[in-house]
This record gives C-alpha cells, sequence and structure tokens, in this order.
C-alpha cells in the first residue's frame, strides 16, 4: 500500500470539476498529494479544492481550458513557481458535442472535439514534461475510452480521438521513458457522470443493456475509475509505461461494445 501513498507528491488534472476527474482529485488529496485542480471553470474547481481543504488534503484550483495553450503555459508556470515541482498529470477532460453519424458532423463540432481531447493533452504533456524531468520523472495518465478501441454507436469523431489519444500515450511513453516519465492510459468502460448521462436516460434500456453487455451486472462509477488512475499514477506502476488499462466491468472482453 505505501508505493500508492502520494505524499510530497504535486499532481495537476485537467478536467476536475466534476465527475472522475473530481473523485480522482478527492484520492489523490487522500494519499497525501498537492492536487491542482483545474478546468473551463474556476468556480467548480474552488468548490472541489474547498472540498479537499475542509477533509484536511492540500488543493487548489485554476482555470485551464484544454484547447487553450495560454492556459497550459500559465498553470504550469503557476505550478513551478508555487510548488517547485510536477510529478502526476491527469489529462482528464473531454467533449462530445455531436451525437450522430460521422459523416454528419459539423465542422465547428470535429474542430471542438479534436481541440479538447486531443490537441490539449498533446500539448499539456509537451508542455508539462520539462518540469517533471526537473522534478526528478513523473507519471502521465491520458483518459481515454473503450471507444478508443472499438467506436461507440453513433460517437465517430469522440472515439476516434480516443483512438487518438490511445497512440499518444504509446508516443510519448516510448519519447520520455529516458526522462523517468512514464505515460499510460485508462480506458473507462460505461461510467456514472454527465457526460454519459444521454446514453443512460432511459433506466429500463439501461438496465436491459446492463444485464446483456456487462459481465458484472453494474455501470462504472467514478470511484471505479479514480482508484485505477491512482493506481497508474503512483509508485505501484513504476515499470508500467504505455500501457493502456480497460476498466469496464467485462464490457469490451464480452465484444459488446
Ligand atoms: N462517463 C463515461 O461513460 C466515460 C466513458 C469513457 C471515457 N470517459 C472519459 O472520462 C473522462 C472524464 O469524463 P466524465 O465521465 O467524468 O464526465 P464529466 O462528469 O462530464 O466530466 C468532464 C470533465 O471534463 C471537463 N472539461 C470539459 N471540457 C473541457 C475543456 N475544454 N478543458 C478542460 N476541461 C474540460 C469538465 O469540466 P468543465 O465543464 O468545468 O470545464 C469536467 O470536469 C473524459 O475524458 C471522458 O471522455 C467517460
Amino acid at each position: 500500500m505505501a508505493r500508492l501513498d502520494l505524499t510530497g507528491k504535486v499532481a495537476l488534472i485537467a478536467g476536475a470539476s466534476r465527475g472522475i476527474g473530481e473523485e480522482t482529485a478527492m484520492a489523490f488529496a487522500e494519499q497525501g498529494a498537492t492536487v491542482i485542480v483545474t478546468s473551463r471553470k474556476l468556480e467548480a474547481c474552488a468548490e472541489v479544492a474547498e472540498k479537499i481543504v475542509a477533509a484536511g488534503g492540500k488543493a487548489r484550483a485554476m482555470k485551464l481550458h484544454l484547447g487553450e495553450l495560454s492556459d497550459h503555459e500559465e498553470v504550469i508556470s503557476s505550478i513551478e513557481q508555487e510548488e517547485g515541482r510536477l510529478d502526476i498529470l491527469v489529462n482528464n477532460g473531454a467533449t462530445n458535442p455531436h451525437f450522430g453519424p460521422a459523416t454528419e458532423t459539423p465542422v465547428e463540432a470535429w474542430d471542438k472535439t479534436v481541440e479538447v481531447n486531443l490537441r490539449g493533452p498533446y500539448y499539456l504533456t509537451v508542455k508539462a514534461a520539462p518540469l517533471m524531468k526537473k522534478s526528478g520523472g513523473g507519471s502521465v495518465v491520458n483518459v481515454a475510452s473503450v471507444n478508443g478501441i472499438q467506436p461507440g454507436f453513433g460517437q465517430g469523431v469522440y472515439s476516434m480521438t480516443k483512438a487518438a489519444l490511445i497512440s499518444m500515450t504509446q508516443v510519448f511513453a516510448q519519447e520520455l521513458g529516458d526522462q523517468n516519465i512514464r505515460v499510460n492510459a485508462l480506458a473507462p468502460g460505461l461510467t456514472q457522470t454527465k457526460i454519459a448521462s444521454a446514453l443512460m436516460a432511459n433506466e429500463e434500456a439501461t438496465k436491459s443493456m446492463v444485464e446483456r453487455n456487462f459481465s458484472l451486472k453494474r455501470v462504472g462509477q467514478p470511484q471505479d475509475m479514480a482508484e485505477a488512475i491512482l493506481y497508474l499514477a503512483s509508485d505501484a506502476s513504476s515499470y508500467v509505461t504505455g500501457h493502456t488499462l480497460v476498466v469496464d466491468g467485462g464490457l469490451t472482453q464480452r465484444g459488446a461494445l
């Protein structure tokens, strides 16, 4: 268990205002990390940081829109000045503005999906890596999706960005390993959060889908994902890099995507 301890480590989470990112922020803080809670919405992040501090943890909030490279710059230089080190980066934030045939994706939705889900994690990792190197190494966790392994119905461009994020994970794992920076991805299955709420709007349909398609007869919870991210971020996974950890209750293994 000591290898899961994050005491003295500094963790940046992009997309931590709710859902999987919020739960990960709480889990990291419980393990002793200082957590930089970020998303587009500073107020929502401040609430998460306040909850962590009220529970005895260490956290602060900053605005970071994954699509805005100037935000990346500001957050990384603020961490360098305030905390003086960076050990963990979680690229968690994502968007999925178009449900329907990929061929009918409006160009604005295509651009936004690629900008937030792929270009954002790419440039944030590029910006974060030198500070991680100066800190003696680090761990990057990219939150992809099972839809990056097999495309989700009606979620074509989102699935394409998640497949590219898995490839990006492998590229950076190869290029940053000699700086003692590990890079891994998490591929969550259906998880009960806002981004998936449209997929679970019909309670009866969700129940029968779970019964049919999931080996474990429930949808995922943010805590299931946060604990897997904690493993990948911590020294417990110190010889793991370039890997995609599927956490989906058996959905992919059943060929049920
Ligand atoms: N839930 C699922 O079934 C599921 C399945 C597979 C993969 N995932 C992945 O899990 C990750 C977390 O999603 P979730 O399920 O926890 O959904 P969620 O509750 O909707 O949370 C999404 C997070 O992303 C942030 N975000 C959105 N756009 C952003 C941007 N431009 N810049 C920075 N942050 C941004 C949101 O913050 P603000 O709105 O405050 O900016 C929020 O904190 C995503 O990468 C998603 O693709 C989820």
